[in-house]
């Protein structure tokens, strides 16, 4: 199944429950909330607040991909402000396998991150513990980037490496998702699709109903 996540981070926060809204009614399931800590990514953007205030009036899947430091210390956290699922990065964590188990105890989905400079051997052996792995095609930090063509090969193979496995692992992609590059990384294997300036930049509205057909016509190609 082909979702696209939009990525809050570039919405306009002072219409932020508004613009959820749009996105809501144009039938998306799936939000993608970007947090930043500054720490292991330059920016810092929001927390646990803001989640829990578009929790109370929201239905979507809160997809909370965690670009945070040392993230085992905020899972329980961001799970009580309302996280259906939690992505870690793999090289922000100190025990990797102890941090994945953690989330899953903790009864929410499983995303595993690399960042573009990770290969996917880095994580074959988690495969089996995560419901999605999240390849970044831009360093993690801003939206608004520009897709880095290396990271076409590492979904592939990180599709390959799925299939070949039998495993039931979504691929996920966050970063320069646009009309340019969505039929590379859907023929590359991706299914998740983050999109932040794609959605919010103009109609939002508009662009939703725009990028569901893409998605649509695309996959139809596929088989
Ligand atoms: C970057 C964020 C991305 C970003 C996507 O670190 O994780 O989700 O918001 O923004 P666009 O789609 O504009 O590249
Ligand atoms: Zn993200």
């Amino acid at each position: 199944m082909y979702q696209l996540c939009p990525s809050i981070l570039s919405a306009d926060f002072n219409r932020l429950g508004e613009q959820i809204r749009i996105l809501e009614k144009e039938g998306i399931q799936w939000l993608h909330i970007d947090v930043m800590d500054g720490d292991f990514v330059p920016s810092i953007s929001f927390g646990m607040p803001v989640i829990k205030s578009i929790r109370k009036e929201s239905r979507m899947f809160f997809d909370v991909h965690l670009m945070v430091t040392e993230p085992e210390r905020y899972i329980q956290d961001f799970v009580d402000c309302g996280a259906d699922s939690i992505t870690v990065h793999a090289e922000a964590c100190e025990d990797l396998e102890r941090t994945i188990e953690r989330i899953r105890d903790a009864g929410v989905k499983v995303g595993l991150s690399i960042k573009p400079a990770t290969p996917v051997n880095d994580i074959s052996h988690m495969l089996e513990d995560v419901d999605f792995v999240l390849v970044m095609t831009v360093q993690p930090g801003f939206g608004g980037q520009k897709y880095i063509e290396d990271c076409t090969e590492k979904i592939q193979e990180l599709k390959e490496l799925i299939d070949r496995e039998g495993l039931d692992v979504d691929i996920q992609v966050d970063g320069g998702i646009n009309e340019d590059t969505l039929e590379t990384v859907m023929k590359a294997g991706a299914n998740l699709f983050v999109a932040g300036s794609w959605v919010f930049e103009g109609d939002i509205a508009a662009n939703v109903r725009h990028i569901q057909n893409r998605i649509e016509e695309i996959g139809d190609t596929i088989e």
